[in-house]
């Protein structure tokens, strides 16, 4: 396996991660626990219900240099993708930085009376200050949006573009701080404990600009991607809705247009609380003639009781209210 070689859900989890050992946090990041035998990629994935797509995605991007042009079109799973920039949050703001901070204080030799090493974990401190209130923007504007978004709700007053418009670079200071310590920082017998420091430093930076390039290039596009499509069913919905209403209203108008004169007078009758003889001999035509009549009215309007057939005729203006006959 090489950089430019694609890794694919049947290559074996270990062959990828001894052909970049930077993949491990990628899989502690997903969830992945070691211990994975010579399972495929797929397998592994699936044992710890993890998306493998997703994963691949990922584990392809940061391969490839970050370089999105030469990967295959994947179906993110944004829910999947978010728990990794998740768990990365927490290793960054829980482990990772304080571990850097712990091995910085051990390097500064306290002996030497030399503000420059105070100076040093001063910038570090504001720096992890940074990267803290960064990272708690994500978690509580960004991914919280997002969840609602999974669950087809739209914000109004947010979207992915307002993150992406203020998502700044986290790695920047610590470059600073980095190239501070080797330009200046001044000879120590702990020389070695400082040059280890270093390293974690150039680690950390490298880490945290893969994370950067993976909410830009991969977290974005999916959310962007999902936005559309919880508008479109909004859309969608609003639109149903609105033909619902409309066909109600249709139904309703369509109903009455259909009734005829005749039937019309027959509503009157029964609800100003008249028989079927009295409505009979008041319209001049046979009791069976009136039954057929009532059936029909039934059969158009969808109503069977005398109490909501006379809320149809007063509402529809048949009657005045006045004329009907209380009981019914
Ligand atoms: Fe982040
Ligand atoms: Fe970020």
């Amino acid at each position: 396996m090489s950089k430019k070689h694609l890794y694919s859900s049947t290559d074996k989890m270990s062959d990828i991660i001894c052909d970049n050992y930077s993949l491990l946090q990628v899989m502690s990041r997903f969830g992945l626990p070691l211990g994975f035998g010579d399972h495929s990629v797929e397998e592994v994935c699936k044992n710890s219900h993890v998306d493998c797509p997703t994963f691949l995605a990922v584990a392809n991007f940061i391969n490839k240099g970050h370089s999105r042009s030469s990967l295959p079109q994947t179906e993110i799973s944004v829910e999947s993708l978010m728990v990794y920039l998740k768990n990365a949050h927490h290793y960054f703001l829980d482990f990772q930085l304080p571990t850097i901070r712990r091995k910085l204080l051990e390097a500064i030799d306290c002996s030497m009376d030399n503000e420059v090493t105070f100076l040093i974990l001063k910038f570090f401190d504001s720096y992890v200050k940074e990267v803290r209130n960064h990272m708690s923007y994500e978690d509580m504007y960004v991914f919280t949006y997002v969840e609602k978004l999974l669950k087809g709700k739209k914000s109004e007053d947010y979207d992915i573009n307002m993150f992406v418009r203020h998502h700044d670079h986290i790695n920047e200071k610590l470059t600073e701080l980095k190239n501070s310590i080797i330009k200046y920082y001044p000879v120590s017998k702990k020389g070695y404990m400082m040059n280890a420091v270093l390293f974690d430093i150039f680690n950390c930076e490298k880490d945290l600009v893969s994370h950067n390039a993976v909410e830009d290039h991969l977290f974005v596009p999916a959310v962007l991607q999902l936005e559309e499509e919880v508008m479109k069913n909004l859309d969608h919905q609003n639109t149903s809705n609105k033909v619902e209403e409309t066909n109600d209203k249709e139904e309703t108008k369509s109903a009455q247009d259909d009734l005829s004169q005749r039937e019309k007078e027959i509503i009157c009758c029964v609800v100003k609380g008249m028989s079927n003889k009295e409505i009979a001999e008041n319209l001049f035509i046979s009791v069976h003639t009136v039954i057929t009549h009532r059936r029909n009215i039934a059969r158009k309007l969808q109503i069977h009781s005398p109490t909501l057939l006379t809320v149809y005729a007063i509402v529809n203006k048949l009657v005045d209210i006045s004329e009907v006959k209380v009981g019914i």
